[in-house]
């Protein structure tokens, strides 16, 4: 099975993309379901579904057209099917503090909620080979950086806290209930969250092996469009993930020939050329915007034409290596770039902003560098098997 994720800042596109790829796949043979991890669907809309009142149809997967579907995660639907036990205790902790039931409700939703059952449902699915491909269109940026950080931070959680607060409160729940403002939670509470866990085994792996999951990021020809895709990029990285296609959505075309437009292309020319240099080795698409809004099958079909000219399948990862990845060895960060060409030679590097700009040749990497890091310096650099290793350090 293939997973294509869709991400990029909000308004960028996504959800037009990942259902003109969804229904490109479906052309192809693929069992394709599209879901949408974002809280503000609107995959139905992009569609143009009638669907009654919050999506009903849409949260169950939906068959739209030979070979694909369309699901929906609908919040309200998950918490009753698996989040029952886990909820009831938060809502019951918010309600001994006052808060009013429907607000208590509403509060119990807590970040990362969703996410998760979006991925129960991928591990799922892929457990009962129902899809060749699923396409998830996620939610902007920051939401679906959340999405591939979960397992990882729910696996700690297991690991380390979760049998610690088990054993604990199973030992202090006869007296610590008297005493205690909020009552603690019930044996029931950690099966529903042993359960959720279970529901997750394996995902992680999923998720990092880039022959199985491709992410995609959608951006427009804007620098601070263009300033969160490199983040989003960075982090995708950090979490074991490969983008292994950039996809720049709603390029002026340059008939447009208008003076009040002269700037724009100006600048989306100039941001096209950083697009291209930042991202260096992962391909990038482009796409025009078009005269009209892509609402409705035939105009989906247009955009998947042009994504996907004749020959092209959005299934096939594009790259499965990662570009370059970060370490902590002995207390010193480094960061490993692939050359896969590159011969020994001379090696520049040298930071611009956030970036660190790796030198060989003729050949110039940008690589952003995380949080924990932008602020050290290059110091030495040696070259084994193809891989470049720069060490950071403080100046
Ligand atoms: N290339 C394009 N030309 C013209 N209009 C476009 C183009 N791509 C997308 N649109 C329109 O822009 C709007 C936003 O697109 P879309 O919903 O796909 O973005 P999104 O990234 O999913 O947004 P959100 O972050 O809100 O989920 C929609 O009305 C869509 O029809
Ligand atoms: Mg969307």
């Amino acid at each position: 099975m293939r997973i294509l994720l869709y991400s990029g800042k909000g308004g960028v596109g996504k959800t037009s993309v990942a259902a003109a790829t969804g229904l490109r796949l479906a052309q192809l043979g693929y069992r394709t379901l599209i879901m949408s991890v974002d809280p503000a669907h609107s995959l139905a809309d992009s569609f143009d579904l009638k669907t009654g009142l919050f999506h009903a149809d849409t949260s169950e997967p939906l068959l739209i057209t030979d070979g694909l579907e369309v699901l929906e995660v609908n919040i309200q639907k998950e918490i009753k099917r698996h989040w029952r036990e886990i909820s009831a205790y938060v809502i019951g902790i918010l309600r001994t503090s006052g808060i009013g039931n429907v607000e208590a409700e509403e509060m119990a939703i807590f970040p990362g909620m969703e996410e998760l059952s979006a991925l129960m449902y991928v591990n799922q699915f892929r457990r009962e080979d129902r899809y060749d491909v699923i396409v998830l269109d996620c939610a902007p940026t920051a939401e679906s950086l959340r999405f591939v950080s979960m397992p990882t931070t729910l696996e700690w959680y297991m690991k380390h806290i979760f049998p610690m607060q088990r054993n604990i409160l199973r030992a202090v729940r006869p007296v610590a209930n008297r005493m205690s403002p909020v009552e603690l939670p019930a044996d029931s509470y950690f099966a529903n969250v042993k359960d959720l866990f279970d529901k997750l085994d394996g995902i992680e792996d999923v998720l990092e092996d880039a022959e199985m999951t491709s992410v995609r990021l959608v951006t427009n020809p804007e620098k601070m469009v263009l300033r969160e895709t490199q983040r989003a990029f960075v982090y995708f990285l950090l979490h074991g993930l490969t983008v292994d296609n950039i996809i720049v959505n709603r390029v002026l075309p340059s008939s447009i020939g208008d003076d009040y437009f002269a700037g724009w292309l100006r600048s989306q020319a100039e941001t096209m050329e950083e697009i291209r240099r930042y991202f260096d080795p992962v391909r990038i698409h482009t796409v025009p915007f078009f005269a009209h809004e892509v609402v409705g099958r035939e105009r989906l079909q247009q955009l998947a034409d042009l994504l996907y000219p004749e020959g092209e399948d959005p299934a096939l990862a594009a790259r499965v290596d990662r570009p370059y990845s970060f370490h902590k060895e002995s207390g010193v960060y480094q960061v490993r770039v692939k050359l896969p060409f590159a011969a020994k030679g001379e090696v520049g590097l040298f930071k611009k902003g956030e970036e660190l700009v790796v030198e060989i040749g003729t050949l110039r990497r940008h690589i952003g560098l995380p949080a924990s890091m932008t602020a050290l310096q290059p110091a030495r650099a040696r070259l084994e098997e193809s891989v470049l290793t720069v060490e950071m350090k403080e100046v």
